[in-house]
């Protein structure tokens, strides 16, 4: 059914690039993202536990002959023309995602030129699925074989994820491009984002279900609080730094180290760089459990880091904590917390698979009961990354 899903897709927004430019495109498919364990720690190059999921963005293309760009939003049901011929700038709107990719390219010196683009997909927006991550990595895997670029698969991960920092203006971090590039069925990826080095991590799922519960509210501070989280561990290494000149990476810091360096003259550093420290070795640990395939140690872990974001890191929001005390009790869920940048989006819950309807719908109704918004839920499966169809 999901693979139908997927075909779907892809054939809607082809048909509807071939009725509109009267051609056969080049199509590419992305997908969203999950995260198991290892939140806000990749900009600080710390280790991340993402997966590729079963929703996708699937983007048609093909290469025009003049230097306009024509792009349709299928979905939103918009469309835009930009010229080539002008120096880019930033819309403020979806168009940027495509865009941002674009400027990345000419900033390489590689030469665009105009194209149609049709796009449309079904990764939630806003739900923090890194919709616009898997839009960013189709247009550029695509815009590479149109150009024959020869970029690799990092090196389009890291233009993407320029594209973002740059042209979008969120500065985020590698794991959600680097997710969507390169996830793979069944596996969860285990990245290092210093070295940039990653292995695949089996996750055996027989038994249980990856439920996304999604509180439909996006606080707005979510993008100015996530660089400010930013700076903070930046300024909580820097003043560590100073007396301890070989700790370069939060994530080998030790307590003693935190105690005496930032703990009295500066508690809201403490706590900042706490958290990211104790999430580096929570997600070590929860790799060690993976390969003994121990959940029930895994979904403890995903609960002491939902604690962490939540009163150490403060990227949590009342909807958030409200979804997980509220499966926290309940047997068959192993583990709960929120997933990516936070203040809204989703919780990612680990459940044995015969108790997800009922808990879909208890939780919906007593979130409902709680905040008078409507409860999304998303069973996932974990797919393979960015292709070409
Ligand atoms: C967002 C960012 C990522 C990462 C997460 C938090 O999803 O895009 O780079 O920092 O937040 O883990």
């Amino acid at each position: 059914m999901v693979i139908e899903e997927k075909k779907t897709i892809t054939e809607r927004i082809r048909l509807q690039f071939i009725d509109l430019f009267q051609e056969e495109p080049l199509v590419v498919m992305s997908p969203g993202r999950i995260n198991l364990i290892g939140e806000h720690t990749d900009y600080n190059r710390g280790y991340v536990l993402p997966a590729a999921i079963d929703k996708v963005t699937v983007v048609a293309m093909r290469e025009r002959e003049d230097q306009l760009v024509h792009l349709v939003a299928s979905d939103l049901d918009a469309n835009l023309v930009i010229s080539l011929e002008q120096p880019l700038k930033p819309a403020g709107n979806w168009s940027d995602y495509v865009m941002g990719v674009v400027d990345q390219f000419q900033k390489r010196n590689l030469p665009v030129r105009g194209f149609n683009l049709v796009f449309g997909g079904n990764v939630p927006l806003g739900a923090g699925m890194s919709s616009s991550a898997a839009l960013e990595c189709a247009v550029a895997f695509a815009l590479n074989e149109q150009l024959d670029a020869k970029l690799n698969r990092m090196d389009l991960v890291a233009l993407a994820q320029k594209a973002e920092n740059e042209f979008v203006g969120v500065n985020c971090g590698i794991m959600d491009q680097f997710s969507s590039m390169f996830g793979q069925k069944n596996k969860v990826l285990k990245l290092d984002c210093e070295t940039l080095e990653y292995e695949s991590v089996p996750f055996e799922m027989d038994g249980f279900r990856i439920v996304l519960l999604d509180t439909h509210v996006k606080h707005s501070l979510g993008s100015s609080e996530y660089n400010i989280r930013r700076s903070q561990c930046e300024e909580g290494l820097a003043l560590l730094n100073r007396q301890y000149p070989d700790l370069t990476n939060l994530r080998n810091a030790n307590l003693d180290q935190l105690d005496q360096v930032l703990r009295k003259e500066h508690p809201v550093l403490y706590h900042r760089c706490r958290y990211v420290m104790e999430e580096n070795h929570r997600l070590l640990d929860a790799c060690k459990a993976l390969h003994i395939n121990d959940l029930r140690t895994f979904g403890k872990l995903m609960y002491a880091s939902h604690e962490g974001l939540s009163r150490r890191y403060e990227v949590s929001c009342p909807e958030l904590d409200y979804l997980v005390e509220q499966v926290r009790p309940v047997e068959a869920v192993y583990g709960a917390r929120m997933m990516g940048g936070g203040f809204g989006g989703c919780t990612i819950n680990l459940v044995k698979s015969e108790a997800v309807s009922e808990l879909i719908e208890t939780v919906g109704n007593l979130y409902q009961d709680h905040t008078g918004t409507s409860l999304g839920a998303y069973v996932v499966q974990i797919g393979n990354g960015t292709a070409l169809l």
